[in-house]
């Protein structure tokens, strides 16, 4: 999509980091913006911030782990805008470290937002956008979690994977009816992530903090320090906007050698697999 002026961007997890920075760099390239997010006060706030840039601003409280409160989300913009036509599925939740200490319920929170999140984001834009005719963009947020492997939170690296997969499917399948697909794997980025359980429902239980003496506290400590050094939303934004005006499915905003090596790594260990497996089968009659 090249010409975003006086089109409308639906941006779901737009009242904090990522999110609200997109919502902005929607707003500053003259698009209506339609922000959902779980968090009431903070959309209210958020929403502030835009209508400082462009009155074309609404926000809609929804939980995108429940299809109907997407399903109404999208009403709202459709209602509020006529037309959407860049839908960024970009909620998610960090949660979940150790091993098999792992509660169901936070293997079930984690996958409802960062997965079936996206999921019911496709279900209720896709069609309509299929419908106008006017083409789009599908923005999904994944993570450099979704490219390699090892990181120790199970359930998130698990739902980016997929967020990855899905997009990559869609990007090809979409091609042809002239709406694109964006999949964003950021690394480390200056955000509210590591506070993800402020917005854990009751009815996943309790969040589990992990004992601070354990690997898996260890770890989300380590992980919670690099967030609060990470990059700022707003460049990653930027090169969002870049990435739909130029059609490109991946963003990567960390590619130093540190990052491409644990993808270099995951790669090159399945293709000695298979070269090892090509060696021990004969080779097809
Ligand atoms: P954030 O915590 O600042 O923003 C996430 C937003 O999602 C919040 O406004 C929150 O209220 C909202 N949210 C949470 N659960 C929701 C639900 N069920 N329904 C609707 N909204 C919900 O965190 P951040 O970093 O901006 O996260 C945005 C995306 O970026 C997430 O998908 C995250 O996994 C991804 N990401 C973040 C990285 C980072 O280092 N901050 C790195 C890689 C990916």
């Amino acid at each position: 999509m090249r010409d975003l002026t006086g089109k409308t961007a639906f941006v779901t997890g737009g009242a904090s980091g990522i999110g609200l920075a997109l919502g902005q760099a929607f707003a500053a390239a003259g698009m209506n913006v339609m922000l959902a997010d779980i968090e009431p006060e903070a959309l209210t706030a958020a929403v502030e911030t835009i209508r400082l840039i462009t009155p074309n601003v609404r926000g809609v409280t929804c939980d995108v782990a429940d299809p109907a409160g997407v399903e109404h989300a999208a009403q709202a913009a459709f209602a509020a805008f006529g037309k959407v036509h860049i839908v960024c599925n970009n909620a998610g939740v960090g949660g979940g470290s150790g091993i098999d200490t792992i509660a169901l319920d936070t293997w079930r929170w984690v996958l409802d937002v960062n997965l079936m999140g996206v999921v019911h984001g496709i279900s209720s834009f896709l069609p309509h956008i299929r419908g106008h005719g006017e083409g789009g963009q599908i923005v999904n947020t994944a993570s450099m979690a979704g490219m390699n492997s090892g990181l120790g939170f199970s359930p998130y690296s698990a739902s980016k994977f997929a967020v990855v997969n899905i997009s990559e499917g869609l990007f090809t399948q979409l091609k042809p009816l002239g709406i694109g697909v964006t999949v964003l794997c950021p690394g480390f980025v200056r955000t509210r992530i590591s506070d993800s359980a402020r917005n854990r429902p009751s009815r996943y239980g309790k969040p589990h903090i992990p004992d601070p003496a354990t690997a898996a506290g260890q770890l989300a400590a380590h992980l919670a320090e690099r967030g609060r050094s990470g990059i700022d939303p707003a460049a990653v934004a930027a090169q969002v906007l870049a990435a739909i005006r130029a059609g490109e499915l991946y963003v990567f905003t960390h590619a130093g050698p540190e990052w491409r090596a644990e993808v270099q790594d995951r790669f090159s260990a399945i293709l000695a697999a298979m070269d090892q497996a090509a060696q021990r089968q004969p080779p097809p009659a």
